[in-house]
């Protein structure tokens, strides 16, 4: 696809998986709009990828995904200065080390990679349908795997049975039953929703994580991939004809993979939705 001049927003864009995909997609002349939570980390990443690109068609805005307040103010910037967006990445995420809240009280994990992007679709829907054919991908991950037998309506939280590993398997659980349902509410319109696993990369993902799992983060990096590599899954269902009109999947390595059956049980992800509507103060 061509994407020059095409808006295109991806969260977490100074590090890791989403600097990368910022790159790439600045380096085919995308207009791109990295939001991040700090404002250093993101200017130094955002000179990075004019450097490397040659283009200026880069900004920022700043936006911490665990307070809601700043998901608000950030999609109002954006819906000030863009009518339209073409693609939209959500791809920040964090593994935690404890259970923490966030100013609205809501378990941090979920907050941040769930209903961070879940907001922030829903605040740019208007854009996203004023785009030709805009497409909306959710990095989620194969440990959503790990979020399938614990996944509880009720305990969305884990107010009970807290671990920081389940507590990111079923965030990453909740990116694929909301791009299932996100799917199935846009069928009738030409904005398509996928999500992805983008393999084991080496990121900072693990930087605030417990001393064990930097421990694994640390024995397997000989056997991980570059961030470079990691995008690859990002930015095929960014910018590739191959999947225009595909909605609702999950891909890994640029294929269609099963997930979890949960992740596209149709009564749990509406139920989810109206759950993340609830604490978003969406409905
Ligand atoms: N790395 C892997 O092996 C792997 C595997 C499966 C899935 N994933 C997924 O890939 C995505 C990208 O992760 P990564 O591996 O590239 O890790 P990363 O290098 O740590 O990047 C994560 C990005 O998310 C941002 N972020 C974290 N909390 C935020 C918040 N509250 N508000 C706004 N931005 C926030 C970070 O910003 P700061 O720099 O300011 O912290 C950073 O830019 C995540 O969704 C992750 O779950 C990664």
């Amino acid at each position: 696809m061509d994407m020059t001049n095409k808006v295109c927003l991806v969260t977490g864009a100074n590090s890791g998986i989403g600097k990368e995909t910022a790159k790439t997609l600045a380096g085919l002349g995308a207009f791109v709009v990295m939001l991040c939570r700090n404002e250093e980390r993101a200017e130094h990443a955002r000179q990075e990828i004019i450097g490397q690109t040659g283009h200026t068609g880069v900004e920022v805005i700043l936006a911490d995904l665990a307070h809601q307040y700043d998901i608000h103010r950030a999609a109002e910037q954006f819906r000030e200065k863009f009518e339209a967006l073409d693609v939209l990445i959500n791809n920040a995420g964090i593994i935690p080390a404890k259970r923490e809240e966030t100013p609205e009280g809501i378990e941090k994990t979920l907050a941040i990679n769930h209903l961070g992007p879940f907001l922030l679709t829903n605040l740019l829907m208007e854009q996203l349908k004023n785009a030709d054919h805009a497409r909306i991908i959710n990095v989620a991950s194969e440990v959503h795997r790990l979020g399938a037998p614990i996944f509880d309506i009720n305990n969305l939280q884990l107010q009970t049975r807290y671990s920081p590993m389940k507590a990111y398997g079923l965030s990453k659980l909740c990116n694929i039953m909301f791009t299932h349902e996100l799917a199935k509410r846009l069928s009738d319109t030409t904005v398509t929703a996928n999500c992805l696993h983008p393999g084991v990369v080496n990121t900072r993902l693990a930087s605030d994580a417990s001393w064990l799992m930097k421990l694994f983060y640390f024995i397997g990096t000989p056997f991980m991939r570059s961030p470079k590599k990691g995008a690859q899954t990002s930015l095929y269902l960014a910018i590739s004809d191959e999947v225009s009109g595909i909605s609702g999947q999950y891909f890994k390595n640029k294929q269609i993979t099963a997930p979890a059956s949960i992740a596209f049980d149709d009564e749990l992800t509406e139920k989810l939705w109206k759950r993340s509507e609830t604490l978003t103060g969406l409905n």
